[in-house]
């Protein structure tokens, strides 16, 4: 089943063309990447399948209807963790359950259950400031993970971090991934990593941003980044963003 197709979508900021004819489908349960150069309109692809924002022209669907508005089944992640510092983590988590009137008891088990998943089980009582920044986004996507989403939408979310916990949370994410069947969107711009996590990747021309290329990546996981294979595809992505590194 298709869960969101963008179909023919353009968009304007006033005089400032951001995305020309971008057209995009991910599937059910697909692990889905878009690659692009700095400003080519990549959150603001993804602020519209968050409901955040619409385009000028074409429409931009979930599972067969037109987004209008944010919902709890497509939840945003991006790099900024965005936790609030005078909650604990658990209460972070709790927060959207809260406004959707879950009962405190419901509350705490679901909690504790998305905790378990993304490794906090233990930290329930830390406040953000105590926690590395690996650990703060954990939690972010715990907030996220609590609503129990369809599809996650994940905004270059490792981009604060160094480089070896980037490692550890892209396997993370798989895993979790796995464990739960959800369609994820990856923002990334962070060729690698694209090439590793994700089913297909797309890649994006400079602004006016539009889908240049896709690439599928079907590959075995865990993926080696030091394969022929996996360097090909990097090589067919990197190709694609034409940005003149041809010897890798
Ligand atoms: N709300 C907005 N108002 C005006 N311009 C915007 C707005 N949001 C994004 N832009 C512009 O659109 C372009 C694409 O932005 P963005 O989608 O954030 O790019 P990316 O995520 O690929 O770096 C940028 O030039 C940015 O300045
Ligand atoms: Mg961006």
């Amino acid at each position: 089943m298709q869960t969101i197709r963008i179909d023919n979508i353009t968009k304007h900021f006033g005089n400032l063309e951001v995305l020309s004819n971008v057209d995009l489908t991910i599937e059910k349960g697909e692990f889905a990447a878009i690659v692009g150069p700095s400003g080519c309109g990549k959150s603001t692809v993804l602020r519209m399948i968050a409901g955040l924002d619409t385009p000028t022209t074409g429409q931009v669907l979930a599972n067969g209807s037109v987004i209008r508005d944010p919902g709890p089944e497509r939840v945003l992640i991006f790099q900024e963790h965005a936790l609030y510092p005078w909650r604990t983590v658990e209460a972070n988590v709790a927060f959207g359950l809260e406004l959707a009137k879950v009962s405190a008891a419901e509350r705490r088990t679901r909690v504790d259950e998305v905790l378990e998943l993304v490794g906090l089980s233990g930290f329930q009582k830390y406040y953000p400031h105590q926690l590395s920044g690996g650990m703060k986004q954990r939690a972010s996507i715990a907030r996220a993970l609590v609503l129990n989403p369809e599809v996650l939408l994940l905004d270059e979310p490792y981009g604060a971090l160094d480089a070896i916990t980037r490692l550890t949370m892209q396997n993370e994410l798989i895993k979790l991934w796995r464990g739960t069947g959800k369609t994820v969107l990856l923002i990334t711009h962070d060729i690698d990593e694209a090439v590793y996590l994700a089913d297909t990747i797309h890649v994006m021309s400079p602004r006016p941003g539009r889908i240049v290329r896709t690439v599928k990546a079907d590959m075995e996981r865990p993926r080696n980044r030091n394969s022929a294979e996996f360097v090909a595809l990097r090589r067919q992505v990197m190709e694609s963003l034409d940005i003149g590194v041809y010897s890798i």
